[in-house]
């Protein structure tokens, strides 16, 4: 009996040492794991850094490719753009405008009713629909006519309060957020689409005669006035409200910029310079590139997937589109490197674009000690249960990492941008510059006389800029840092919903209603 006794007694003490080594074994193999998973992270996070010394050189690197540029066609990747907007609205704009606005994952219309210096923006109305995803890969005549049939229906729908003048066909502003080549502010081709859109047969084809072909079809009175690039439109809607706008940035599903040149730097343009003396420049810089960029694998691999690999390198690591998916593929190399969320890779992990760059600003803002936010949106979106506070901490410093670059490398942009222009504070000297040749209303000189340029103001539009708070923050922090003593000078602003506006603006600034 007492045999037997000391023999249970031993195989269960073997049991529970077994038992133990298990859960040793185990937690060692999840510490080294762990391990693995933040080297993943510091490498990755070493890849992305953007200190100031690199910074400074992306900003010249813009600067250096906007005057590539403008000089010839395809000179740079920076398409630069004429957009034969030589006028911005100034505040004296009357009557009822419209605008249709394509650019993104929504569709948008609206009316404005403009009363002038005194009555400004009487009365406006807008509508957005989500653009049914089989049309932005399907055929133009589709995409048109969609566009054609929602502003039908919107002006059908035309209330009180609206008064087109008497004797004339509305006209309307068409916002199109893709890379067009102008010919005239009414007319231009459709060089290449971005942001998911493949519509393959509209490359090439004028996108107003296109979208006017299908609104007469419908029986409309209805004439387009205006193509305006998003950035552009917002340009003209932050100008009509403030005379120191002189640059426009969108950071939303995509990006880009747009701001006020001085014409005779625009070389590529010839002998057909506006009388104004100046143009705005749709600069496209979501193509934007340089060897300064700090580029890793989980981008390139990003940028192999997509429908235009090779193209808007700038873009695919700043913009709305995009961030989200650079988190995922940190995430599944952790996954299947390190074991970071259990054995198994969560199958949704390996679909693309699985994770929004909206779910990653949830996680990102999540301030609760246990990162409870971010549990539930690896649970909601991949299924992950009960992942520990360890795990949580590496993926929102993946999410971190990932919006402090691409902020940081859109300051850089826009910095870029004020340089070229200069109004980045490194031209030491300026004078009030003469009627005739001037940049941007400054004029370098080596002149002592040290005038004011006042402020200049950069207007902000995206839903990546409006809703992520700490990407913005990020970046304003970016610009005062590349900027230093000069930041004051500039402002840095939203400028919601300019550029549906800024379309009807422009359309009422060129058409014979507009003008006093
Ligand atoms: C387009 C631009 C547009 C920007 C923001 C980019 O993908 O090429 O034309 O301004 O997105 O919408």
């Amino acid at each position: 009996m007492g045999k037997v006794v000391a023999g249970v007694a031993i195989v269960c003490a073997a049991a529970a040492c077994a038992a133990a080594a298990v859960v040793v074994s185990s937690r060692m193999r999840v510490r080294s794991q762990r391990r693995h998973a933040r080297n993943v992270l510091q490498e990755f996070q070493e890849a992305c850094s953007t200190p100031l010394p690199r910074l400074r050189q992306v900003v010249d690197a813009m600067a250096v490719e906007m005057h590539a540029g403008l000089v010839s066609e395809g000179g740079s990747r920076l398409k630069m753009l004429p957009t034969f907007v030589d006028r911005l609205p100034h505040g004296d704009e009357k009557g009822l405008y419209y605008a249709v606005d394509l650019g993104g994952t929504n569709f948008r219309v609206l009316r404005v009713q403009l009363g002038g210096k005194q009555g400004r923006v009487i009365k406006q109305e807008y509508e957005e629909v989500a653009i049914p995803p089989e049309l932005m890969i399907g055929s133009s005549d589709e995409l048109f006519d969609f566009i054609a049939k929602e502003l039908s229906s919107f002006v059908a729908r035309e209330g009180d309060g609206f008064r087109p003048v008497a004797g004339q066909s509305r006209e309307i502003g068409f916002t199109f957020s893709f890379p067009v080549q102008q010919t005239a502010l009414n007319s231009g081709t459709l060089l290449n689409w971005t942001k998911g859109f493949k519509v393959v047969d509209a490359i090439g084809q004028d996108v107003v005669a296109a979208l006017q072909t299908c609104i007469q079809k419908r029986g409309h009175e209805m004439r387009i006035a205006a193509l305006v690039n998003d950035t552009v439109g917002t340009l003209a809607g932050g100008r009509y409200w403030n005379e120191d706008v002189m640059i426009a940035v969108i950071l939303g599903t995509g990006t880009n910029a747009a701001y006020v040149e001085r014409a005779q730097a625009i070389s590529k343009c010839g002998n057909v310079l506006p009388k104004s003396g100046q143009m705005v420049i749709n600069m496209e810089w979501g193509n934007f590139w340089s060897s300064h960029l700090p580029r890793t694998q989980a981008d390139e691999a990003l940028d192999n997937e997509t429908i235009n690999p090779g193209e808007q390198g700038f873009e695919k690591m700043i913009s709305g589109m995009y961030l989200g998916d650079v988190v995922r593929r940190v995430l599944l190399k952790m996954a299947q490197e390190a074991a970071l969320f259990g054995p198994n890779v969560p199958r949704k992990m390996l679909e693309a674009f699985s994770l929004g760059t909206p779910d990653m600003s949830k996680m990102h803002a999540d301030e609760s000690s246990d990162l409870k936010v971010v549990g539930n949106v690896l649970r909601d979106v991949y299924g992950i249960e009960n992942t520990s506070l360890a795990v949580r901490k590496i993926v929102y410093e993946v999410c971190d990492t990932v919006a402090e670059r691409g902020a940081r490398l859109a300051a850089a942009g826009i910095v870029g941008i004020l340089k070229k222009i200069g109004r980045d504070g490194t031209h030491s000297k300026w004078k009030v510059a003469s009627e005739q040749n001037h940049v941007n209303g400054c004029e370098e000189v080596g002149s002592p006389v040290a005038s004011e340029c006042g402020k200049t103001v950069v207007a902000m539009d995206g839903g990546l800029y409006e809703r992520y708070s700490k990407f913005r923050a990020y970046m304003q922090v970016a610009v005062v840092e590349l900027l230093g003593d000069a930041s004051k000078d500039v402002v840095v602003e939203l400028s919601k919903d300019g550029s549906g506006i800024g379309a009807a603006l422009l359309a009422a600034s060129v058409s014979q209603n507009g003008r006093k």
